[in-house]
């Protein structure tokens, strides 16, 4: 992506702002697995976002005060030593010049830290997810306390970034929007790879594998949360990333698999037999999982919520488990009761974007003070993704026991409907059964 994109969002963020106001953002950390190594690193989404900087121990300070630059960042400095055992950095001269935005070593935090503070009238953080931030911030502010006789000026306010950023990152940009259909595409291939390479006597790990070989070919390094593999009744433990078990004749599978590609997740699921061949009671639980997610992505259009979405979802799926003798009662009443809960056991869906459970809110507040749904609009992305769950035990005949199904699909919500970013993998029974028939990859 552009520098100036990035440019483009901090000054949207900056007309948000109260008048002389700082913003302030730490980068990721490291994150140590064992002695001396480490996990991927992950940048901070709401740092990346705003500055397009993949390195850790880095803070980014933004300001709409006249007398402060537009974009500060603190960084590393190059060090020849520590760049040989450890990598690259870009280093404060390259960075202004990359990130549009000036650049300083990280050894002048401390001053930078008191000219940002010294003199606005309200501070922008997040203010749960970056407490080494917010301690910091707290210390300064009591030190330009102590100050004021000298002149100094407090911030008088610290405010919650999380809600302002959620919502710009809410909103999809024609930058972003095609770097999600690429991360949708690659996924969706990839799970059409672990249908044709499904066997019974494989481990799940191998259809892993074969998942994430095809995200790195395609571009995208890493998946964007832990692939689930669940196959037979692992597949009832929503998040299953174990993975270890070989995969039998006669049971479904359950994947759940997304890659990330430029920090923006897919998150795609599909359910399918671990032999090719749906049987009668299989189909048929399939079948009622799918017309819930048709049902769903139906009514997923600008003016929609979700919980219009969820009202159709359910109501597919009640009156299919009615259909099928797995909940008894009354329609109605069941509806009412929720009844289809015991076995769809979460939520439709969720925001998509830098984070695999995007920011965003989930109910919006009008001028008076009452919360309502938040309303589709274009430009948001969400997932779809109803599912059943049927462990052993489970008050119903001992058939369904131990059967799981998910169906996921990511939507672009567009000014006339949605866009499915993710239906190049197949999901209608007999396209899952004539793919696996015809795979030809061993
Ligand atoms: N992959 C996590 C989810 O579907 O929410
Ligand atoms: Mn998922
Ligand atoms: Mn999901």
């Amino acid at each position: 992506m552009q520098s100036s994109v990035f440019v483009q969002r901090r000054r949207q963020l900056m007309a948000a702002l109260q008048p002389d106001s700082v913003v302030l953002i730490s980068a990721a950390r490291e994150q140590s697995r064992s002695r001396d190594t480490a996990y991927p690193f992950r940048q901070h989404s709401d740092f990346w976002y705003y500055s397009g900087f993949n390195e850790p121990d880095a803070l980014l300070i933004l300001s709409n005060r006249a007398d402060l630059p537009a974009a500060q960042l603190l960084c590393r400095e190059k060090d020849p030593a520590q760049e040989v055992w450890h990598g690259r950095r870009l280093g404060p001269a390259a960075a202004s010049d990359v990130l549009q935005l000036q650049a300083t070593a990280r050894s002048e935090q401390a001053s930078m830290l008191n000219q940002a503070l010294n003199g606005s009238r309200a501070v922008y953080l997040n203010l749960t997810e970056q407490p080494e931030l917010l301690a910091q911030i707290t210390a300064q502010m009591q030190v330009l306390k102590q100050r004021e006789k000298r002149g100094e000026r407090a911030p008088s306010q610290l405010i919650d970034l999380a809600p302002l950023s959620a919502a710009q990152r809410l909103i999809k940009d024609d930058n972003e929007i095609a770097i999600m259909r690429q991360a949708g595409q690659i996924s969706a291939q990839a799970h059409i790879r672990a249908m044709q390479c499904c066997r019974p006597g494989r481990f799940e790990y191998q259809l892993e594998a074969e998942i994430l070989h095809h995200f790195a070919s395609n571009g995208a390094r890493y998946p964007a949360y832990n692939s689930i593999v669940g196959s037979g009744n692992n597949g009832c433990i929503l998040h299953y990333t174990d993975n270890s078990s070989e995969m039998t004749a006669g049971d479904l599978v359950l994947i759940d698999a997304g890659c990330e590609l430029q920090g923006y997740a897919a998150d795609i699921s599909r359910t399918f037999p671990v032999n090719g061949k749906f049987s009668e009671d299989q189909a048929a639980l399939y079948q009622l999982v799918l017309d819930a997610q048709y049902a769903a992505c139906n009514a997923v259009k600008p003016g929609g919520n979700f919980a219009t979405v969820t009202a159709a979802a359910e109501q597919v799926l009640t009156e299919g488990l009615l259909g099928l003798g797995i909940l008894q009662g009354e329609l109605t009443q069941l509806i009412a009761d929720k009844a289809c809960k015991q076995y769809f056991i979460h939520g439709i869906g969720h925001w998509l974007g830098l984070d695999v459970h995007d920011v965003g809110a989930y109910k919006a507040e009008n001028p008076q003070g009452q919360s309502s749904e938040q309303s589709f609009v274009p430009g948001m992305v969400l997932t779809i993704e109803p599912g059943l769950y049927i462990p052993a035990g489970s008050p119903t005949e001992p058939r369904w026991w131990d059967l799981a199904v998910r169906i996921e699909d990511n939507l672009l919500i567009t000014k006339d409907g949605h866009e499915n970013l993710t239906t190049a993998v197949p999901k209608e029974i007999a396209a899952i059964e004539q793919l696996m028939a015809t795979a030809n990859v061993s």
